[in-house]
């Protein structure tokens, strides 16, 4: 009889498994022959309108939409509508969306942000920590948990689609998006990628709340020569493929819908004209079935003229030219498909590399049911800021806090009598929260509403008799049984956290001097998107977290300093000594930083 009802189980299991093959085969080849269809319906302005992403702020007319068969907007950092409030984001959305579906074929049009730690371009959004605070949890599991939540929070404002994960291997800090890599470690990389990606896709592209994610950049954007953003990596191929490859094969094994295309260039050459790269890698060797943008005006950077880079990068492999009012034509777009149809007239560009381009895309939005469900659900919009949303940005906080050095003053008690608090950073939520923060660069100050400073979270903290002072210039501190210094970079993006200098600023050098002087014991918590050289600094404090750029929830770095989380975080990258050391990586001949990738103190021992 048990044997009986084992073999009979085991049938039954296998059925099921089956019928659910089956039925995502079903899904598949019914997707297919969809986009069979529209396409064979579809005028060539029609096709390269598909390939077409433009930048909300570049549009002439909201209505070139229509006027073009525009497939793709955009918002780069800072490109916003006048009200961003989740609401005004999700008006501007289905604005957008209506010009599409006033189009011959009513193509829904596909929307992307540089949501990268949240939905940071929202007022009132739940900001999480950059990559490399998240690479600091090693918690996978938290890492999808909080993609859920970002989708959500993006799906609230009637957005399609994320410009991430960045799944750069950094391995100079000199680089000024060393934040939004996880790690220099590959592997760390590839495992919290796929988080995200499965986080923001969740099981299927056809869940109303599934955000199509974007693996960037490809490829090899970590590793330029000196750290410089969009410079070029030189190493060999094996190299390119054992640090910077895994990423991207993971994400795929998440079935990423899209990838970006980096600015950088591999030994010489720039990556967005990069036929190997682009066709016989991502697509071919790896089987990548999505479609490829390409970066910010990053064809322009290509040699010889606006055509002839669109020329180049198409037949790289291009599937979706991301256009801003670039460098080489003002109003882009309009230049970009007169040029193409030219393109493929002229014979220049084969029609089946055009329909190639236009099938992939089509695909994604027919899997995501754009058709469908082409505007924004607005019941998610209310939901974008929640406490409940907060709750999940403040466990990746605490997790992703470092305690570098600790000489039993941690955790510090909560019924303590006075307190003092200074820094660039303790109460300065634009600090906190770093670039890509409502603006491009990131602002200083109270940079949204919502969130929590670090001051505010130590109010929030300690007990009602506790008498909390701050000053944010260092002097004050005499007198108090503590002191928190918090210490902050300046926000930045992109190329202009380039340096070749990563130092604390003179004012916060002056501040831990000015504390020391006084003879209070004080803890150092550091914000910052990467290892910053601390070599002579930290012996003067009692300790030192490395909390790098944790976002709107401040009180995730009091649960570690009060003692409401023992630390768990460890070091992502390497911290280096001084700057000769970089770059410096885990694995490297005659390693010797100041704390090895992997480091981090906790409470226990
Ligand atoms: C960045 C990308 C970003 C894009 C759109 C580029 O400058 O390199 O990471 O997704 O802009 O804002
Ligand atoms: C945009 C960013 C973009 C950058 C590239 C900025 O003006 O707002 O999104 O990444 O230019 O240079």
């Amino acid at each position: 009889m048990k044997k009986q009802i084992f073999i009979f189980s085991v049938l039954f299991l296998a059925l099921i498994s089956l019928n659910f093959k089956n039925d995502t085969n079903n899904k598949k080849s019914n997707i297919d022959k969809k986009v069979k269809k529209l396409l064979s319906e579809m005028t060539l302005d029609e096709k390269i309108g598909q390939m077409t992403q433009v930048d909300m702020l570049a549009f002439a007319d909201p209505q070139d939409v229509e006027k073009y068969f525009i497939g793709s907007v955009l918002s780069g950092g800072g490109s916003d509508p006048k009200d961003i409030t989740a609401k005004g984001w999700a008006d501007n959305y289905d604005m957008f969306q209506s010009f599409a579906l006033k189009t011959r074929l009513k193509i829904p049009m596909i929307y992307g942000i540089d949501a990268v730690h949240g939905n940071n371009n929202i007022d009132g959004a739940v900001v999480f920590p950059h990559n490399i605070g998240l690479g600091a949890t090693k918690n996978a599991k938290l890492i999808k948990e909080a993609s859920r939540i970002i989708a959500l929070e993006i799906a609230g404002t009637g957005v399609d689609w994320a410009f991430a994960p960045c799944v750069a291997v950094g391995r100079n800090e000199k680089w000024g998006r060393t934040y939004e890599s996880f790690s220099e470690d590959p592997t760390l990389v590839s495992i919290l990628g796929k988080a995200t990606v499965e986080g923001l896709q969740t099981k299927s592209l056809s869940d109303p709340t599934a955000i199509l994610a974007c693996a960037k950049h490809f490829l090899g954007d970590g590793g330029t020569t000196n750290g410089k953003d969009q410079g070029n990596t030189v190493v060999d191929n094996e190299t390119l493929r054992k640090i910077h490859l895994p990423g991207y094969i993971k994400a795929i094994e998440a079935n990423v819908g899209s990838v970006m295309v980096s600015y950088s260039s591999w030994n010489g050459v720039k990556n967005h004209g990069n036929k190997y790269l682009i066709t016989d890698l991502l697509k071919k060797e790896l089987g990548f079935k999505g479609f490829v943008v390409s970066d910010w005006a990053g064809i322009d950077q290509l040699p010889g003229n606006f055509k002839s880079d669109i020329e180049q990068s198409i037949n790289a492999g291009m599937d979706m030219v991301m256009i801003p009012n670039g460098p080489k034509q003002p109003n882009n777009y309009v230049e970009f498909i007169n040029d193409l149809k030219e393109l493929v007239n002229e014979g220049k560009v084969p029609m089946s590399r055009i329909d190639d381009a236009v099938s992939r895309i089509l695909k994604i939005k027919f899997a995501m049911n754009l058709f469908n469900n082409p505007y924004t659900d607005k019941a998610l919009t209310k939901e974008v800021g929640s406490q409940e949303h907060r709750k999940v940005a403040r466990q990746c906080v605490k997790e992703s806090v470092v305690l570098l050095k600790n000489d039993g003053i941690l955790p510090l008690k909560k019924d303590v009598k006075s307190l003092y608090i200074t820094g660039s950073g303790a109460d300065n939520l634009g600090r906190q929260c770093g670039g890509w923060t409502i603006e491009w660069q990131g602002k200083e100050g109270t940079v949204m509403s919502g969130g929590t400073t670090l001051l505010q979270a130590v109010k929030e903290t300690v007990s009602k008799d506790t008498r909390v002072t701050y000053s944010a210039d260092g002097n004050g501190a005499a007198g108090s049984e503590f002191a928190i210094v918090v210490v902050a970079e300046k926000p930045y993006a992109e190329m202009f956290g380039d340096t070749s200098n990563i130092v604390l600023s003179k004012e916060d050098i002056a501040v831990i001097n000015s504390v020391k002087e006084s003879k209070v014991p004080f803890v150092v918590v550091l914000y910052s998107g990467r290892p910053v050289i601390i070599t002579d600094l930290i012996d003067k404090c009692n300790a030192f977290a490395a909390a790098w750029l944790p976002g709107t929830e401040g009180k995730g770095v009091t649960d570690v300093l009060f003692g409401d989380y023992n630390p768990t975080g460890k070091l992502p990258v390497s911290w280096p000594k001084n700057m000769e050391q970089i770059p410096i990586n885990v694995g490297d001949k005659d390693y010797s930083p100041l704390f090895p990738f992997g480091f981090g103190l906790n409470y226990t021992k």
